[in-house]
């Protein structure tokens, strides 16, 4: 059951919205749903109609281009998202993550020195950079959340997800030293693990159905993770509700993790 108004006067930056099936907008309706006024980052052209129109559905004051390669792009956000919101920020959404398509089949072990280093850099370096900048934001406001988007990858070897993998490894453990040295602020870091859900970057996996069937046979719960039920998570790590979690993985996949077999 929603809470209204657990956001309410609560502002939130969210970056990896695509599309209405991105996981960054099943957590961003569920913010502004709660009360959050919101800004969001696009990346590239192609989709900025996409992410304005959705923006402009929940009133967004902030839509601003951002490539996560870019520290000239993260500042001058985070210098834009300071203006929009009194200098201040309570929530942090990144749910970014790019690999090359030819490194999401095949064998990780051909992954070549350029795409690795490109895969670590949007997926994992990005939030060290956005958790950086957010800090004094975060500060100002007295605290914060910070949540990401991990997977079961990261852990175990999952065919086809090869260098995505090894980036989330990064990711995890990059969750984990954020969350260490941003508590002295009051500022929280957390990591969603989804199960497999369709949108634009689950279509780049090869095998991505296989992932989706396999979840659906042997987990606990036997069926599909929806955004949705992402989103419901990420507003609670995200909420006062979890003032006392940080530096951990919520798996909403179904329990899949759980099992050995
Ligand atoms: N869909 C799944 O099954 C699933 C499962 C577990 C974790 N995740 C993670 O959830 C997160 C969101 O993915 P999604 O499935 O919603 O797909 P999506 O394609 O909707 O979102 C990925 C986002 O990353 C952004 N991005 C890529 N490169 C970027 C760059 N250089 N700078 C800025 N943004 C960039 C894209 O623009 C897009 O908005 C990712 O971290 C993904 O690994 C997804």
């Amino acid at each position: 059951m929603v809470s209204p108004g657990r956001f309410d006067g609560k502002t939130a930056l969210v970056l990896g919205v695509a599309n209405k099936r991105s996981i960054a907008w099943a957590i961003a309706k569920r913010l502004a749903d709660e009360g959050a006024r919101l800004a969001f980052t696009f990346q590239g052209e192609r989709i900025e109609k996409n992410v304005r129109d959705l923006a402009e559905s929940v009133s967004s004051p902030l839509v601003a281009e951002c490539d996560v390669r870019s520290d000239a792009d993260l500042e001058r956000v985070f210098g834009q998202v300071g203006e929009a919101f009194d200098g201040g920020l309570d929530l942090l959404v990144h749910s970014v993550a790019y690999a090359a398509a030819e490194d999401l089949e095949g064998r990780f072990t051909d992954t070549p020195r350029d795409r690795f280093w490109l895969a670590l850099d949007i997926s994992a370096y990005s939030l060290v950079a956005c958790s950086r900048l957010a800090e004094p934001l975060m500060e100002a406001r007295g605290g914060g959340s910070i949540v990401t988007m991990t997977y079961l990858g990261g852990e175990r070897a999952v065919p086809h997800y090869n260098v995505m993998g090894v980036a989330k490894a990064t990711l995890d453990a990059s969750m984990r030293y954020l969350a260490w040295d941003l508590g002295q602020k009051n500022v929280r870091v957390n990591a969603i693990s989804a199960g497999p859900v369709r949108t634009l970057a689950a279509r780049s996996i090869a095998g991505f159905p296989t992932m989706e069937a396999i979840v659906e046979e042997r987990s606990p719960l036997h069926r599909h993770v929806e955004a949705d039920d992402v989103g419901a998570a990420a507003a609670f790590l995200l909420s006062d509700d979890a003032r006392n979690v940080t530096g951990t993985i919520l798996y909403v996949d179904s329990g899949f993790h759980a099992m050995g077999m």
